[in-house]
């Protein structure tokens, strides 16, 4: 399979509403969540992250602790930083 496009943290910044698409990052990988968002188990404070890094927000909320959080998150992968 061919590579996934490098963005870079800029273009990551300009992805935070549903109508430009929600941009989330994660060790190295850029996620389009925008589907996702409203399928969150907890609710819209995963907007708080939209445009930048979920590292700060998962180290708060230990719960994304888990196997399955990420395989939910590598769906949405669309890129590399
Ligand atoms: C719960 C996924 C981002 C806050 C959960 C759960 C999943 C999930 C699967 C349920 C965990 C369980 O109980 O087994 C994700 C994914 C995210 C994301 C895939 C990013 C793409 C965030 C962010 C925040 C957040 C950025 C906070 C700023 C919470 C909270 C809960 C939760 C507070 C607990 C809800 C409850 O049990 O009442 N998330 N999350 N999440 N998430 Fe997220």
């Amino acid at each position: 399979s061919s590579p996934l496009p490098v963005f870079n943290y800029d273009e990551v910044t300009k992805h935070r509403s549903l109508e430009d698409g929600i941009w989330v990052t994660y060790k190295g990988g850029v996620y389009d969540i925008t589907e996702f968002v409203a399928m969150h188990p907890g609710g819209n404070k995963i907007l708080l992250a939209a445009g930048g890094a979920l590292e700060p927000f998962w180290a708060l909320y230990a719960v994304h602790d888990q196997e399955y959080v990420l395989e939910i998150l590598s769906q949405y992968k669309v890129g590399e930083l």
